[in-house]
């Protein structure tokens, strides 16, 4: 643990990645596939913060605008005093907006980019010197230790930008789980959920006209040359993304172009012509499929906030 003044800094207390084994593992399957926490190193956490700000890419501004609007009610619903943890924090910008209204005790942000965490900080702390800000360096795909702070304030989980999306159904499950027993009886969430809606929105938000998007996808296969010695030639690789709507979600891929070996290491593998690495969904939920998940997950759907275009949800859930 490292800090100055009410900033510190936590490890998350498990074993840290293993991106070789991961990268073999997924490349060796007959869907290739590679894990989306590998896209935030600090290019790929910079990438997304101007993802947020595409003309396109909606979701980021409709949060934000729900939130400002109902942020009376969220602070009502989460509680003065709380504790508030937030997983996948990035740049923490919404939560701005949150540690505004709520003057929580403690505010424990999770990210897996330790550079975006650590400008995060600084910020936060430049812009709240009353309050205590516990980051932790981690992945919340795994049961972490969140440093207790052991006030009487409930605890509350934040968890915007539709990251729940992220998820398989099954690890969203999970999700939801692990946090109902971190934040215990009476402890509550917040979770940003995008909704499903027009497919060429939709497909707009991620095929964004500068290709913004397309880069940070691509940066995953930049980061394997760089880490593992890779030899991606990236410009031989497409960013790929489409709305999959018997399955709820937007797939991001990278396909291949040509026939083409990659080698990793001591691996190789091979591309036929247009076979793909599928590196994320993003599922999208109407309000009442994600209740009925939130209840499989041991919460109780309380509020919902939606912008004024409904095009995004904010839920307020409670430990059942
Ligand atoms: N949670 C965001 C989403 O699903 C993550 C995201 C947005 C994203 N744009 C992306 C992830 C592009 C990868 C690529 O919308």
């Amino acid at each position: 643990m490292a800090g100055t003044g009410l900033v510190s800094f936590h490890g998350s207390a498990v074993p840290p990645d293993n991106f070789l084994e991961d990268v073999v593992a997924g490349l060796s399957l007959p869907q290739k596939q590679l894990p989306p926490k590998y896209f935030y190193d600090a290019r790929g956490s910079e990438l997304f913060e101007a993802i947020c700000s595409l003309p396109e890419y909606y979701p980021t501004r409709a949060e934000i605008s729900l939130t400002r609007q109902h942020i009376a009610e969220i602070a009502r619903f989460a509680g003065a005093g709380c504790e508030l943890i937030e997983y996948g924090s990035g740049a923490s910008t919404k939560s701005q907006i949150l540690i505004d209204a709520l003057a929580p005790v403690a505010y424990v942000p999770v990210d897996i980019s330790e550079s975006a965490l650590r400008a995060a900080a600084a910020q936060l702390a430049a812009r709240f010197p009353w309050l205590n800000v516990r980051a932790v360096v981690g992945d919340f795909g795994r049961p972490m230790a969140i440093p207790a702070f052991g006030g009487p304030g409930r605890k509350v989980v934040y968890f915007p930008g539709s990251t729940i999306g992220n998820l398989t159904r099954e690890e969203a499950l999970a999700f939801l789980r692990m946090t109902r027993g971190q934040v215990g009886p009476g402890g509550a969430m917040l979770v940003g959920v995008d909704l499903k809606k027009d497919p060429n929105l939709l497909h707009a938000a991620y095929n964004d006209a500068q290709g913004v998007t397309a880069r940070f996808n691509l940066n995953l296969l930049h980061r394997v040359n760089a880490e593992l010695g890779g030899d991606f030639v990236v410009a031989k690789f497409a960013h790929y993304a489409f709305y999959n709507a018997p399955m709820g979600r937007i797939e991001m891929h990278l396909a291949s172009l040509e026939r083409q070996m990659v080698n990793v290491g001591r691996h190789r593998f091979s591309f036929a012509p247009g076979e793909s690495i599928h590196t994320e969904n993003s599922c999208k939920y109407s309000i009442e499929e994600f209740q009925a998940l939130a209840a499989l997950g041991g919460f109780c759907g309380e509020k919902v906030w939606q912008d004024a275009e409904g095009l995004f949800s904010l839920h307020g859930l409670v430990a059942a």
